[in-house]
């Protein structure tokens, strides 16, 4: 068994010169590829459910997915609730085995966003897990604009909410299908200054590559959340696989494979991160 909060794998990437990858995870193929990869890497690991995933599959059986994983593999593996929006989601993956819940008021007023945080912490410190806030908010590639975190408003959600992870926005959008734009770095120093809190990119997938490794090495951002990049990698091997012989039509044989794609994709994303070793 090797299920982890959150804190007890991103405090040591913090102090470490590393971060750890948070892996979308959409279904079976993709969630054992990314443990297989963490394996391989001697990595710790997030697995993360969000919302598009529980409109797949119940948060249960989810839970009993990835304690499954966590179990099979001897590196750290973090079962994260990724976008949690109500505090009885949040209770649910509790009673489901996660270890981490984010739970994301971000397109809340400061207070009530501290406030509902503050009650989902309360939850998971009750209960020996972690907990992740958002402040600031991180927009959708063609959807809803970011609006950048405040340096001060991210100082006092941090102190009042108690979160142990702290997502903010400084550039990054979520699902990029490129590597474009960069983050804010002046703005990425000026939260540093003001809170001790670990630090957590979404819309990892966006973010230049170079970038991403130095800041996983050189600041407090402890936790890169990377989707669109493993989803592309699945979705091309798929497509490969359903056009490479059409009289095939049973699904297990055709996603299998889908798994050495994104095994590979995956662990490039750890040792872009430079958590290979880690684990
Ligand atoms: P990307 O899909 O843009 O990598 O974002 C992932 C994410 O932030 C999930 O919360």
């Amino acid at each position: 068994m090797t299920l982890a909060t959150l804190s007890e794998v991103l405090n040591p990437a913090m102090r470490g010169g590393y971060a750890v990858p948070g892996l979308v995870c959409l279904g079976w193929e993709d969630m054992r590829a990314y443990a297989m990869a963490a394996q391989a890497e001697r990595a710790p690991v997030i697995l993360q459910a969000g919302p598009s995933c529980r409109a797949h599959t119940p948060l249960p059986v989810l839970g009993k997915m990835f304690c499954h994983l966590a179990d099979s593999v001897d590196v750290p593996v973090v079962v994260h609730l990724d976008h949690g929006y109500t505090l009885d989601e949040c209770r649910e993956a509790l009673d489901s085995g996660f270890t981490s819940l984010m739970y994301d008021g971000s397109r809340k007023p400061l207070a009530q966003n501290i406030e509902e945080t503050a009650q989902v912490v309360a939850l998971a410190h009750e209960a020996g897990i972690s907990c992740e806030g958002e402040i600031g908010f991180v927009g959708y590639a063609g959807g809803d604009a970011s609006a950048g975190t405040d340096p001060e408003d991210a100082a006092v959600f941090a102190r009042d909410s108690g979160v142990d992870a702290m997502a903010i926005s400084v550039g990054n959008v979520h699902l990029q299908t490129d590597h474009e734009g960069g983050l804010d770095e002046a703005r990425i120093r000026a939260i540093e200054a003001v809170t001790e809190v670990p630090l957590v990119i979404h819309g990892g997938s966006g973010v230049p590559l170079a970038q991403r490794a130095a800041l996983a090495a050189g600041s407090r951002i402890a936790k890169f959340n990377v989707g669109t990049e493993l989803r592309l990698a699945f979705g091309n091997a798929l497509r490969r696989a359903v056009n490479a012989d059409p009289d095939r039509f049973d699904r297990v044989a055709i996603l299998k494979e889908t798994h050495d794609p994104v095994f590979e994709a995956a662990r490039a994303v750890i040792r872009g991160l430079g958590a290979s070793e880690k684990g």
